[in-house]
């Protein structure tokens, strides 16, 4: 699939606010700075889209990304940003775990795993509650531009086999770069399988 047309929607501090639409809804969550916003911009080739930054914490706020007229890619705000105050920090946690929770719109959630690190505790906390809350997800390893070949696939190999002592099975996962453009055609193969199947769920 390609994206022809993406623009910005709009902006909700609540699920409340998001578009009063049954367009499908395909999200991005992961550690603040882990590479939401620049994904985004990568899938759309505007690298003005989603506001990106080198300090966590910019993305606040839920933002919907209308594409090819029909549907959603959604930015979500960072969790685990440490210099984020107590208050601030359980704001985001609701605006997330509600969105990710009780948006009936949202078709697949992709959990972004930044792809140098071993896995993060709060990377698998957040899996964790995936799971006891069934709201299936895909793993997107990013920034895999910042590693050799090598390390990447014993980083990768690392975090699989720690996801494999809570699950049976390894969720879909792709590998991405923003700066290198890698992923690109595989995730957007994908939301498009989704959303033909979605479509034909609805026919
Ligand atoms: P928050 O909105 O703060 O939660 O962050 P985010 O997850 O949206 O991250 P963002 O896209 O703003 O990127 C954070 C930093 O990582 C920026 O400096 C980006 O340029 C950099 N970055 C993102 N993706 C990549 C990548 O694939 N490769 C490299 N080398 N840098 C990346
Ligand atoms: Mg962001």
């Amino acid at each position: 699939m390609q994206i022809k047309k993406a623009s910005f929607k709009q902006s909700a501090s609540s699920i409340f606010g998001c578009p009063k639409t049954n367009m499908q809804e395909y999200a991005f969550i992961g550690r603040s700075n882990v590479g939401k916003s620049s994904l985004i911009n990568m899938l759309c080739n505007n690298n003005k889209l989603a506001k990106t930054s080198a300090t966590p914490g910019k993305t606040q706020l839920i933002n919907h990304f209308l594409i090819n007229e029909h549907w959603f890619l959604v930015d979500l705000p960072g969790y685990g940003f440490a210099k984020t105050g107590k208050d601030q920090k359980v704001k985001i946690e609701t605006i997330i775990f509600d969105y990710c929770k009780k948006r009936d719109q949202l078709v697949c959630l992709f959990i972004l795993i930044d792809s140098r690190l071993e896995l993060q505790k709060i990377d698998l906390e957040f899996m964790l509650w995936c799971g006891e809350n069934e709201i299936p997800f895909s793993i997107i390893y990013t920034k895999a531009d910042k590693n050799s070949k090598s390390q990447l696939e014993k980083n990768i190999k690392q975090i699989e086999s720690e996801i494999l002592k809570h699950w049976e099975d390894l969720p879909n996962s792709f590998i991405s770069s923003s700066e290198k453009k890698t992923g690109k055609e595989e995730i957007l193969d994908f939301i498009d399988f989704n959303i033909k199947a979605q479509n034909s769920l609805k026919a």
